[in-house]
């Protein structure tokens, strides 16, 4: 199978988690949109979603489903996203398609975070992707050494704002053994907006699309 089809067969598996008459936590990224197509063949049995991004926000009003704002909804059951690397406890990299802000936000109100993702995303330790850093563009600098000071190294992701309207440093050269200790530390400093960790929002559940099949992870 290809690594599309792959995505697209762990897009259908987290149907299962969604829960019918209630809202969908829904993020961002290509194997998301698997997700949303699948999502729309239940649209008659769910409330809605909630959205992590424009893109999908335009994905899933494309297929008629109903899109909240976060900030009118108290709580989620699931929340349903893909990441660019998962480790052996569910802690994440995401923001490769530049929405961890949001994504981190919706992730925040659910009960239950089903990551989706191929085998290709699983890792014995985060930090071979580049850790994507939404940021105030003014502490940008001051950031990039920061990071040197820790080993890695930090580049302005070229042409790209986030939905929010900030720049992303994407630092790569990190091996991230501690991911709850790390996330902590760079989200106090003075212009990060948000870190592309996800260990206090760790994945409850993975769905691995293998060529076995869809393996389930639960952590
Ligand atoms: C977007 C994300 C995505 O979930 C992550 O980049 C994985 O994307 P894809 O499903 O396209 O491989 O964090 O900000």
């Amino acid at each position: 199978m290809t690594q599309d089809e792959l995505k697209a067969l762990v897009g259908r598996a987290a149907l299962q988690y969604v829960v019918p008459g209630e809202l969908v936590g829904v993020g961002t990224g290509s194997t998301v949109n698997h997700f949303i197509d699948a999502l729309a063949t239940m649209k008659e049995r769910i409330k809605g979603a909630v959205s992590s991004s424009v893109a999908s926000t335009a994905r899933l009003r494309g297929h008629g489903i109903a899109v909240l704002e976060a900030s009118e909804v108290e709580r989620l059951p699931v929340y349903v996203d893909g990441a660019d690397e998962i480790d052996g406890t569910g802690c994440m990299i995401k923001g490769g398609g530049a929405a961890l802000t949001r994504e981190k936000i919706v992730a925040d109100l659910a009960e239950r975070f089903v990551c989706i993702a191929d085998e290709s995303k699983r890792v014995p330790v985060l930090g071979g992707f580049a850790l994507p850093v939404e940021v105030i563009a003014m502490a940008a600098p001051r950031l990039v050494r920061r990071f040197a000071a820790l080993g890695g190294t930090a580049r302005l992701r070229p042409g790209v704002v986030t939905d929010n309207g900030h720049p992303l440093l994407d630092v790569s050269g990190l091996a991230i053994t501690d991911p709850l200790a790390l996330e902590a530390e760079i989200s106090q400093w003075p212009g990060v907006v948000t870190v592309g960790i996800f260990a206090r929002h760790r994945a409850s559940v993975c769905l691995l699309g293998t060529a076995q099949g869809v393996q389930t992870l639960v952590f």
